[in-house]
C-alpha cells in the first residue's frame, strides 16, 4: 500500500497531471480534447544512440515543441530559441546540449544544481548554455548562427594572451595546465574551499578568472581584467572544450570545415601570433613589463634593444627561450611554433625598430674578472640577483641569455642602457662612468655566472 502511494505522488506524475490539465484547459476543438484525454501518465525518454544518450527529462519537460505553452509555467513551457529549429528533438535530445543526468526522473538528480547532487555534470544555467554547440560546432564560425556568447570567449582567449601560459592542441606556454578538455572535468576534480557562489563549475571558473590567488592560494595567473560579459564569454568558451567522438551524423559542416582547416590554415600574421601567445607577458609597450604575478620582464619593442639585435637574435631568443626563467621555449616541439611563425613575430617586432646602431664595443685583451665582480655588487645586485631567484631584472646567469649575447651586445648594454627602463646607462659618454675596461671586467664576470 505503502508503495503505491509513493508512486502515486512521485514528483513527474504529479507534474504530468498538472499538465494534463494545461492541455485541457488550452484545448479549442474536439481534437484537442480528445488528445489531451488521451495524455498517459509515463515515463517518456529519447534515446540519441548518436551520443550514447537515454534523456527522460521530457517526462517532465512535456510543451516544449508545444506552440501554445509559451507562456505556461516551467517545466511545460515552450523550448525558446531556434535550437530544437534546428535540431530535431528526437535526434538530438537535451544532454547533448544542457549536460545533466539525462536517465534521472527527479529534477533535483536531474538537474545537479543542488550542493549536495552526485553528479558529476549539472545542466549548465543561463549564460553558459552556449557551451555545448562548440562541441559540434566550429566555435568561431557558429558565433553569428546562435553563438555569440562563445564567439565572444573564443576571441578573448586569443586576444587576452591565455596561450601565452597555457597549451591547447599542444601550442602554447608551459606555465599553467593544458586546457584541452577541461570541460570534461566534474565538479568533484575540484576544490571549493575558496568559492562563494555556488559549489559548481561554472562559479569555479568565473570566480578563478576574476581573481586565481583567491581560489588557488599562490597561483601565478593573473587577474583577466575583463567585465561581465567577457567573463561568461571566457567562461562559456572553456566549458567547451571537450573531447567529442562526433558520430558522422551529429557532424555539422562546419566541423568538417574546420578539421580541413586545420590542414590548410590561414597562416596567423605576426601581430596576431604575438596577441595570442606573448602579450600576456610582454604587454604592447618599450617599458619594462612589472608583471602582477611573473615580476620583472624586459620589454621586447625596448627600442634600444631592438636598434642592436638581429633578426637571428630575436629568432633565436623566440624558439629556445630563457630555460631557468619565465621566458617559454617557442619551437615546435616545446611551444609548438613553427619556425616560419616564429620568424614573423621577429619581422613583427622589428617593424617598431626606430633605428640601427653598429655594435661597436670591444672588449679589452685581457679583462680583470675579480674586478668585474666587484663593480657587479657594488653597481648591479640591487636589481640583477647572483642567483637566479632576482626578480628585479633578467637573470643573467641563465643559459638562453648567455647564449643568445654576444660580449658587444653585453658591453654594448651596459654602456648604453636601455631608454624608458630601471637599466641606465653606465658607460662613460653616456652618462655613466665605467670605462671600456671595466665594462669588459665585468662581462667577463657576468661569463662566469653561467
Ligand atoms: C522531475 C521533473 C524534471 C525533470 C526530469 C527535468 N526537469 Fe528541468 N525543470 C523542472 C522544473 C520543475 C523546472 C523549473 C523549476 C526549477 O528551476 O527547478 C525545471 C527547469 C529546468 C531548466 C531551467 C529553466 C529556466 O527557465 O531557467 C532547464 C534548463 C532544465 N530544467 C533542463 C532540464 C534537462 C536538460 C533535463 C534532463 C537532463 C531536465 N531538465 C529534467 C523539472 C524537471
Ligand atoms: C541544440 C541544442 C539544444 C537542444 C538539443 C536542447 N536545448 Fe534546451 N536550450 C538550448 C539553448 C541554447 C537554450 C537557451 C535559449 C535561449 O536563451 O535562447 C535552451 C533553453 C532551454 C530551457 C530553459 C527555458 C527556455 O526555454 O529558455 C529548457 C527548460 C530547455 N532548454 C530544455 C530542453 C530539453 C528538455 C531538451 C531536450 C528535448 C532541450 N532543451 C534540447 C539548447 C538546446
Ligand atoms: C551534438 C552536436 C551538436 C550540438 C551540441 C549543437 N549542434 Fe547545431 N547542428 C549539429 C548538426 C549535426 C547540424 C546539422 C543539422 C542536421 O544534420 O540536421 C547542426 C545544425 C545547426 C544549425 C543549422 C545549420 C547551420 O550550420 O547554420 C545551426 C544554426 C546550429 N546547428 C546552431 C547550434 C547552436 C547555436 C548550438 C548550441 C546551442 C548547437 N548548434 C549545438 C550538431 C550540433
Ligand atoms: C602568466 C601565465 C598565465 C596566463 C597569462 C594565464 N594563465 Fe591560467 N593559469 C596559470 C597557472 C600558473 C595556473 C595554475 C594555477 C591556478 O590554477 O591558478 C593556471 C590555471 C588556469 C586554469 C585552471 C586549470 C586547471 O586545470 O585547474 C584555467 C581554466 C585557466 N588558467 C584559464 C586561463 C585563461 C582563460 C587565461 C586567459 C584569460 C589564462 N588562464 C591566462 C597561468 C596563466
Ligand atoms: C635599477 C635596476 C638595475 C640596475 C642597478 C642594473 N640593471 Fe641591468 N637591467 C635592469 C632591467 C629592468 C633590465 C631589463 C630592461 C628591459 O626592459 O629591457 C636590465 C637589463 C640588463 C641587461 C640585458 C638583459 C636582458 O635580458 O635584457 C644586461 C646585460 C644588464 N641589465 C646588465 C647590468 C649590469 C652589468 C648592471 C650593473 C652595472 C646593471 N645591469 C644594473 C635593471 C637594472
Ligand atoms: C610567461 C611569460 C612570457 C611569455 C608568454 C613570453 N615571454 Fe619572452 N620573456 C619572458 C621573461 C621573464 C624574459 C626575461 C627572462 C630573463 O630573466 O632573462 C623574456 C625575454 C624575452 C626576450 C629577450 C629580451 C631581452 O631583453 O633580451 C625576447 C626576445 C622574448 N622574451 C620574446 C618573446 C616572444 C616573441 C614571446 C611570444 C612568442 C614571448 N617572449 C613570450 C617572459 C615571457
Amino acid at each position: 500500500m505503502a508503495a503505491a502511494r509513493e508512486n502515486y505522488f512521485t514528483e513527474w506524475r504529479s507534474y504530468q497531471r498538472q499538465y494534463r490539465e494545461l492541455l485541457l484547459a488550452k484545448a479549442e476543438t474536439e481534437a484537442e480534447v480528445k488528445s489531451a484525454r488521451g495524455f498517459g501518465i509515463e515515463i517518456r525518454q529519447i534515446v540519441v544512440s548518436d551520443l550514447g544518450a537515454v534523456d527522460r527529462c521530457v517526462t517532465c519537460h512535456l510543451g516544449l515543441d508545444d506552440p501554445r505553452m509559451t507562456d505556461a509555467p516551467q517545466p511545460f513551457r515552450t523550448h525558446s530559441g531556434p535550437a530544437l529549429a534546428h535540431h530535431e528533438m528526437e535526434r538530438f535530445g537535451c544532454t547533448g546540449c544542457h549536460l545533466g543526468q539525462g536517465r534521472a526522473t527527479s529534477a533535483r538528480e536531474a538537474h545537479g544544481w543542488d550542493a549536495e547532487a552526485f553528479w558529476e555534470h549539472s545542466v549548465l544555467p543561463d549564460p553558459f548554455h552556449q557551451a555545448s554547440c562548440g562541441v559540434c560546432h566550429d566555435p568561431e564560425a557558429i558565433g553569428s548562427r546562435g553563438a555569440p556568447v562563445l564567439a565572444e570567449g573564443f576571441g578573448l582567449f586569443r586576444t587576452e594572451g591565455c596561450l601565452g601560459c597555457h597549451k591547447l592542441g599542444g601550442r602554447g606556454g608551459p606555465l599553467g595546465p593544458a586546457l584541452d578538455e577541461i570541460g570534461d572535468r566534474g565538479r568533484h576534480s575540484y576544490s571549493f574551499a575558496h568559492i562563494e557562489g555556488d559549489k559548481q563549475v561554472w562559479s569555479w571558473h568565473v570566480e578563478h578568472l576574476v581573481s586565481p590567488e583567491t581560489v588557488i592560494p599562490g597561483s601565478k595567473m593573473p587577474e583577466v581584467g575583463l567585465d561581465e560579459s567577457g567573463v561568461h564569454g571566457l567562461v562559456t568558451y572553456l566549458l567547451s572544450l571537450r573531447s567529442s567522438n562526433l558520430t558522422e551524423r551529429m557532424t555539422p559542416r562546419d566541423r568538417y570545415e574546420q578539421r580541413y582547416q586545420v590542414w590548410h590554415t590561414r597562416p596567423l600574421s605576426g601581430e596576431e601570433l604575438y596577441r595570442q601567445f606573448c602579450f600576456a607577458c610582454h604587454e604592447e609597450g618599450t617599458e619594462t613589463v612589472l608583471h602582477d604575478t611573473l615580476g620583472t620582464i624586459p620589454s621586447v619593442r625596448n627600442h634600444d634593444l631592438l636598434a642592436v639585435v638581429s633578426r637571428e637574435f630575436l629568432v633565436e631568443s623566440i624558439h629556445d627561450g630563457r630555460p631557468t626563467t619565465f621566458m617559454p621555449a617557442w619551437a615546435s616541439a616545446a611551444g609548438g611554433l613553427e619556425d616560419g611563425e616564429i620568424g614573423r613575430i621577429a619581422d613583427y617586432l622589428l617593424e617598431s625598430r626606430r633605428e640601427i646602431r653598429e655594435l661597436e664595443f670591444v672588449m679589452s685583451a685581457a679583462p680583470d674578472v675579480a674586478n668585474g665582480e666587484r663593480i657587479f655588487n657594488a653597481e648591479c645586485t640591487d636589481c640583477h640577483a647572483l642567483t637566479r631567484d632576482g626578480v628585479e631584472a633578467p637573470w643573467l646567469g641563465d643559459p638562453g641569455f648567455q647564449a643568445t649575447y654576444s660580449d658587444a651586445l653585453i658591453g654594448h648594454t651596459i654602456q648604453y642602457g636601455r631608454e624608458d627602463t630601471l637599466m641606465i646607462p653606465y658607460g662613460v659618454g653616456y652618462d655613466g662612468d665605467l670605462t671600456d675596461a671595466e665594462v669588459s671586467d665585468l662581462v667577463a664576470f657576468i661569463r662566469t655566472m653561467r
